[in-house]
């Protein structure tokens, strides 16, 4: 099939849009983000951005309509000539020159490059709702699209099948095209239907009613519930209370109620330092508490919870995890009989926050709410139960949504207190209220508004949980999804919904009515959007609808959307749930057929969610994609996986689909933090594999482009050489730039219907991967040892160098830390401490540099090393390895023992490791016996690699032994090898800066020039 390239398969400023995508997860007001929780929401910026560029052709293409040049080309001008105070600096220039003279732009691939910089000005947030930025990108949607073949005055179609959030299908109205999204998540579609159907529907109008209606319901909550969060007697108003669970201790004879403190602290900043003190009452069994202002660390102590078990104040002794689990168990998770310590207040006229402990007001309060909820829940009759009853997840979700599954929530009304449940009830029926008060005849328009403030109703949930927590370092409550997970808190932090104070419902309102208010510019626009309930393997839409299918399919194991989404599925349900009968119709969202490999991390009603459930599943929904758009449309399909596994599952099934990958583009989408439900970090960078139906005129698929092996496997190495360096000028390095290049190859792969060898077998996409990963880690060497011939070292120097590479990061390579190295697959140490999941403290202070196994066996078999024979620098653990320190090195580089790495295992268990100094030293005095590796003349025995030469040197720096190293290299001849410099120089570039290894490396170079080498 013959087209038009479209600009994003030519070219497309990933840097810049990257910085706008970054910049823009920490914007809040008016962003659709704040309307309501949605996981791994993906940035407008880059939506915008790669819907231009796909929408648009690339006028220097031959095929491009001349009708588009001329537009292009007429806006460009207009742009240099009227709007240049609009544009950024970086593409200041280039427009400048075309207000001079405007000739410039007769050079199609001028015009192409001041298209790039509109679009790349366009991802900006600030330009977002900009009439001009707006009015032009429409204009040069509407002439593509009528001038590549759209019938005359409509609009091209973008479809989404995996619509979440909704990013993707807001930037489609942005930008000038209708929208179709889809999910099977009914929470999803609802939010989808607010942003797609309302807000261009009713725009400012819809603004002004969910402010109006929010504060009426705000103020009728008041008066009903006032008598639950009573006010200070002073004036002060309650903002947060907190509240601890506890146990019985099971010390012989002791039985105190255990607080399970995770910290004392509640305000800990520079200046400013406000602790709870446990007091233990030996008398009555219990803990008293006191609240301290200014107080040292060591005189607070710490919590009294580690690791799911707990240290009893009184005797000591410390209730194993298991019996904690038991005991809450049997109470629900314990949040109804948990201990109010600390109501932290805000006063009149005064900043800050004030901590005092709870009085007989305070505990009257909820005593009265607690009789309330029981006397209206007998009293209740509705078709639902008044509080969820729908049930929790159990202890086999815990892989996917952590540790609150283990702790005995039945129901998911067990994750909240009686108070708070009164609470969101009580806003539940107010929204119900809404349909007899707002007084308008159009019902459409009632749901609207109801809608939109039951999205404020699950905000307010999000922070009116047991579950969230209290953050002592901004002073405010966090709610229970600031990560994708459920995770225990056993001190929770519970709102006051009637401060002014963040997790207020004031506060919650505020949100969607900026969202409201700030989109409304789609009504202006007059958006054509709609959402839908579908399975992405079964769409509705019919044959050749679309003219784009842009998707952003869930990333392999990542996120359990169904389960997490289930906490506000229960509240939507009776809140608006009977106005969108098809939306609410189960008990709860439909997990079955979300498409999610969680067969690993889930031991019961998911096993069959395997990566094959995976593979044929995301192959059936591309290949539903692939039918729905043109034969002459676009594809664009985002993934981003840390894993290899996740990743040719994904290929698979592009491949599987028929569909052409045509160009690929990584866009920085994460901010630093990256977590996910198991604490694990995740990329940078999110890579959009654009693509185009391998089909015939007709739509049919083709099968007749065989591919040559021969012809394939000589162009992948071409374009992994072409790619990787362009990646690299764009800030893309590391395992972000390795997953970058699966795009590329996949285009060499992806145009032929089936892949032939000479003797006619057919080759896998399997087969090929491990010719792509060959490809990438040989570029990869030459990018790190960039002027050195990398053949010349050994396999231990390549895959070390490679290794560390890999865990570097564009932003700095402060991001890997020598000790606790954030790797690919393992738990971010970011985590913040009270989390109270149960994890074992060496997961998180692990040394070493961590990659995913299968991860590092690709790249070491690409550079034809075999991790298996590598364990004097690799260490191998079920589904983790880890380069060894150069510390941990010691003993197998200074020859102590005939096995030292398994000796040195043995050591560790048995007695204290030697130091480094020990090690090191004897060698220096002299006097230790001959051993292998070791020699009496202080020095030690040459390594037999490169690698290990540097390693023992920079050892030999680390622990201040000058003239033996001068000895080593100058005596014994190492620092006459250039090889052992070149390896330096590259390991000071890789390690990183503020590693131990890094010092010691550049300790070892600095001594160079001065030993005369
Ligand atoms: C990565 S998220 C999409 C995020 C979205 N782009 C955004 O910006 O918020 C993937 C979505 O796929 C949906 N999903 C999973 N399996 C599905 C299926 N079989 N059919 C339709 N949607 C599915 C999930 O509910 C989830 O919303």
């Amino acid at each position: 099939m013959q087209y038009c390239k479209r600009l994003i398969e030519v070219d497309l400023t990933i840097k810049r849009i990257s910085a706008h995508a970054r910049r823009e997860k920490s914007i809040r007001h008016g962003h659709i983000s704040t309307l309501h929780i949605w996981w791994a929401r993906r940035p407008l910026a880059a939506c915008r951005a790669v819907l231009c560029a796909s929408l648009w052709p690339d006028p220097v293409d031959p095929l491009c309509p001349d009708e588009f040049r001329e537009v292009a080309r007429e806006e460009m001008v207009t742009w240099a000539k009227k709007h240049i105070t609009l544009l950024s600096t970086e593409s200041f220039n280039r427009f400048v020159k075309i207000q001079k003279d405007q000739r410039l732009l007769a050079d199609d691939l001028e015009l192409r490059k001041a298209l790039l910089d509109f679009i790349a000005d366009f991802s900006n947030w600030d330009n977002s709702t900009d009439a001009q930025f707006l009015e032009t990108s429409r204009h040069l949607t509407q002439v593509a699209h009528e001038s590549l073949g759209g019938i005359a005055g409509t609009r091209p179609m973008v479809v989404d099948s995996f619509a979440g959030g909704g990013s993707i299908p807001l930037e489609a109205l942005r930008v000038g095209a209708d929208a179709f999204a889809s999910d099977l998540n009914p929470v999803a579609v609802l939010l989808n239907k607010v942003v797609l159907k309302y807000i261009p529907r009713y725009g400012e109008e819809l603004a002004e009613e969910v402010r109006k209606w929010g504060e009426w319901i705000k103020k009728e909550a008041e008066k009903q519930l006032a008598e639950f969060y009573p006010k200070d007697s002073c004036g002060a108003t309650p903002i947060a209370y907190l509240w601890v669970r506890t146990i019985c201790c099971e010390g012989p004879g002791c039985g105190t109620e255990v607080p399970l403190m995770s910290s004392p602290w509640l305000a800990k900043k520079k200046n400013r330092s406000i602790a709870v003190k446990m007091i233990p009452n030996h008398r009555e069994k219990k803990v008293d508490f006191e609240i301290v202002e200014n107080i040292k660390a060591r005189e607070v102590g710490e919590g009294t919870v580690k690791r799911g078990s707990a240290t009893c104040p009184v005797c000591g002794y410390t209730t194993p995890a298991a019996s904690i689990r038991r005991q809450l168990k049997e109470r629900h998770g314990g949040a109804n009989d948990a201990r109010l310590f600390c109501v932290v207040t805000a006063h009149p006229g005064q900043q800050g926050r004030f901590y005092r402990l709870p009085n007989t007001h305070d505990m009257d309060a909820v005593k009265k709410a607690h009789q309330e909820l029981e006397r209206q829940s007998a009293e209740y009759k509705g078709e639902l139960s008044l509080v969820p009853n729908e049930p929790y997840p159990d202890e086999t979700a815990s892989g996917a949504l952590s540790s609150s599954v283990l702790y005995g929530h039945t129901t998911w009304g067990d994750i909240f207190t009686q108070r708070q449940l009164l609470t969101l009830t009580t806003l539940v029926k107010l929204i119900k209220l809404l349909e007899e008060k707002v007084e308008d005849n159009n019902t459409d328009y009632v749901l609207a508004c109801q809608t939109c403030l039951a999205f404020a109703v699950d905000r307010h949930a999000n922070t009116e949980t047991s579950l969230s927590r209290w953050n002592k370092v901004g002073e405010k409550i966090e709610g229970v999804f600031s990560r994708q997970a459920l995770p225990m808190v056993w001190d929770f932090c519970e709102a006051n919904p009637f401060s002014t104070a963040t997790g207020s419902l004031k506060g919650a309102i505020d949100w969607v009515y900026q969202v409201c208010h700030t989109e409304s510019v789609l009504k202006i626009l007059e958006c054509n959007g709609d959402a839908i309930m579908s399975l992405s393997q079964n769409h509705p839409l019919p044959n050749d609808f679309a003219q784009c299918f842009f998707t952003d399919p869930p990333y392999y194991d990542a996120i359990a959307y169904g389960d997490l989404s289930d906490f506000f599925y229960v509240w939507l349900k009776r809140s608006i749930g009977n106005k969108y009968p098809s939306l609410f119709s189960t008990q709860l969202v439909n997990t079955e057929d979300e498409i999610v490999q969680l067969s690993k991390r889930f031991r019961g009603p998911y096993a069959h969610k395997t990566k094959e459930y995976f593979e044929s599943g995301m192959a059936c929904s591309l290949a539903e994609g692939r039918r729905i758009v043109m034969p002459d449309g676009i594809g664009v399909v985002v993934f981003a996986h840390k894993s290899t596994e996740g990743w040719e599952a994904q290929l698979q099934a592009m491949v599987d689909a028929g569909w052409i990958v045509t160009a690929s583009w990584p866009i920085d989408t994460e901010m630093g933090t990256r977590m996910n439900a198991q604490g694990t970090a995740s990329l940078a960078s999110s890579i959009h594999l654009v693509c185009r139906p391998r089909e015939n005129p007709d739509g049919s698929l083709r099968t007749d482009l065989i591919g040559d092996w021969r012809d394939v496997l000589q162009e992948l190495p071409k374009r992994i050489h072409e790619w990787m360096p362009r990646l690299a000028e764009n800030g893309v390095v590391g395992a972000d730039a390795i997953f970058a290049c699966l795009g590329p190859a996949l285009e060499v792969f992806s145009r032929y219907s089936v892949v032939e060898k000479p003797n006619g077998d057919l080759v896998s996409l399997r087969e090929y991967m491990e010719h792509v990963w060959a490809a990438i880690s040989r570029e990869a060497l030459s990018v790190v040892f960039s002027e050195a011939d990398a053949s010349g070292f050994e396999e231990d120097s390549r895959l070390t160098a490679i290794w560390l590479w890999t865990l570097s990061t564009a932003q700095g390579k402060d991001d890997l830390d020598s000790k606790v190295t954030v790797a690919l697959n393992r738990d971010d140490p970011s985590e913040d401490e009270s989390s109270n999941d149960e994890k074992p403290a060496s997961k998180t202070k692990s040394s070493g540099y961590l990659l995913e196994y299968d991860t590092a066996r690709k790249i070491a078999q690409g550079l034809g090393a075999h991790l298996d024979k590598l364990n004097s620098i690799v260490e191998i653990k079920g589904d983790t390895a880890r380069l060894l320190p150069v510390e941990d090195r010691a003993r197998y580089l200074f020859g102590k023992t005939e096995e030292p790495v398994a000796v040195k295992k043995k050591a560790k268990a048995k007695q204290a490791q030697p130091s480094l100094f020990d090690l090191t030293e004897d060698f220096e005095k002299g006097d230790s016996p001959v051993e292998p590796g070791m020699r009496q003349v202080g020095t030690p025995l040459a390594g037999t690699t490169v690698l290990d030469r540097v390693h023992q040197s920079m050892l030999l720096f680390a622990t201040g032994r000058a003239e033996a190293l001068k000895r080593f290299l100058v005596e014994d001849g190492i620092g006459h090898d250039q090889r052992f410099w070149k390896l330096a120089q590259a390991l000071s570039a890789l390690y990183p800066p503020a590693s131990d290894e890094k010092r010691w490396v550049d300790g070892v170079l600095a001594r160079k020039k001065g030993l005369g080498l």
